[in-house]
């Protein structure tokens, strides 16, 4: 099975913001992953939801919701009025992790958790089966453009044999420094799902890109 593949619009040119979005419509690309960064647990701030609104109105595409953001669960329900198709919160954000993801879950949004690269895949072991989605950030998240790390590739192999151990069946996303170079041993660790922001959107034929890594 091809990788599902979601452009990090966090790389793309917000002058032209039409313009990608455009792009990504048109390409391989199956989601649009927004990275929500409130100042607060990352050191940035992103966009919020008149740009999410704009964008919704012009992507046709599901929208991947990644927050980055403390006390989650006061906005779920407002991303996905706001067109949200999945909604991912940190781990390291979320006191009563299960009670959250109930709460995406009844939003009507796919549920999604994702841990930072210091958390180990153990911390998922009693809720894996809750959870749609398993985001593995590969680099400490706030900005794009930033360094894989290597570890992630065992975190990766963790999170599969946990998956089988407890008989799960989330996607396995991953996050920070994709690029062609590393997708498709990314791939073969058992991610199927690629977060990728400036290697797509900083090439010079992005929608080429993103070919080539749904076509590893
Ligand atoms: C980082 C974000 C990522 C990032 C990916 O905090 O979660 O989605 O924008 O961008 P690249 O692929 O440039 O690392
Ligand atoms: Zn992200």
């Amino acid at each position: 099975m091809p990788p599902l593949i979601a452009p990090s619009l966090l790389s793309a040119d917000f002058l032209n913001l039409g313009k990608d979005i455009d792009m990504i419509n048109r390409s391989e690309a199956d989601w649009f992953h927004l990275d929500i960064m409130d100042g607060v647990f990352v050191p940035n701030i992103s966009f919020g939801f008149p740009l999410i609104e704009k964008i919704a109105e012009k992507a046709q595409k599901p929208l991947d919701v990644h927050l980055m953001i403390i006390d989650p669960d006061r906005y779920i329900h407002r991303f996905r009025e706001y067109g949200a198709a999945i909604i991912s919160v940190h781990y390291e954000t979320c006191p009563h992790l299960h009670r959250t993801i109930d709460e995406i879950k009844k939003s009507g949004a796919k549920a999604g958790v994702a841990l930072n690269p210091h958390s180990p895949v153990s911390l998922l072991t009693h809720i894996i089966k809750d959870v749609d989605l398993v985001l593995i950030m590969s680099v400490n998240p706030g900005f794009g453009g930033q360094k894989f790390i290597e570890e992630s590739y065992a975190k990766l192999q963790e999170l599969c044999e946990l998956r089988e151990k407890k008989n799960a069946r989330p996607l396995v996303q991953v996050d920070g420094g994709v690029d062609l170079s590393n997708a498709s041993k990314l791939i073969g660790s058992g991610a199927n799902a690629l977060v990728s922001g400036n290697a797509i959107f900083h090439s010079s034929d992005p929608a080429e890109t993103i070919r080539r890594m749904k076509n590893l």
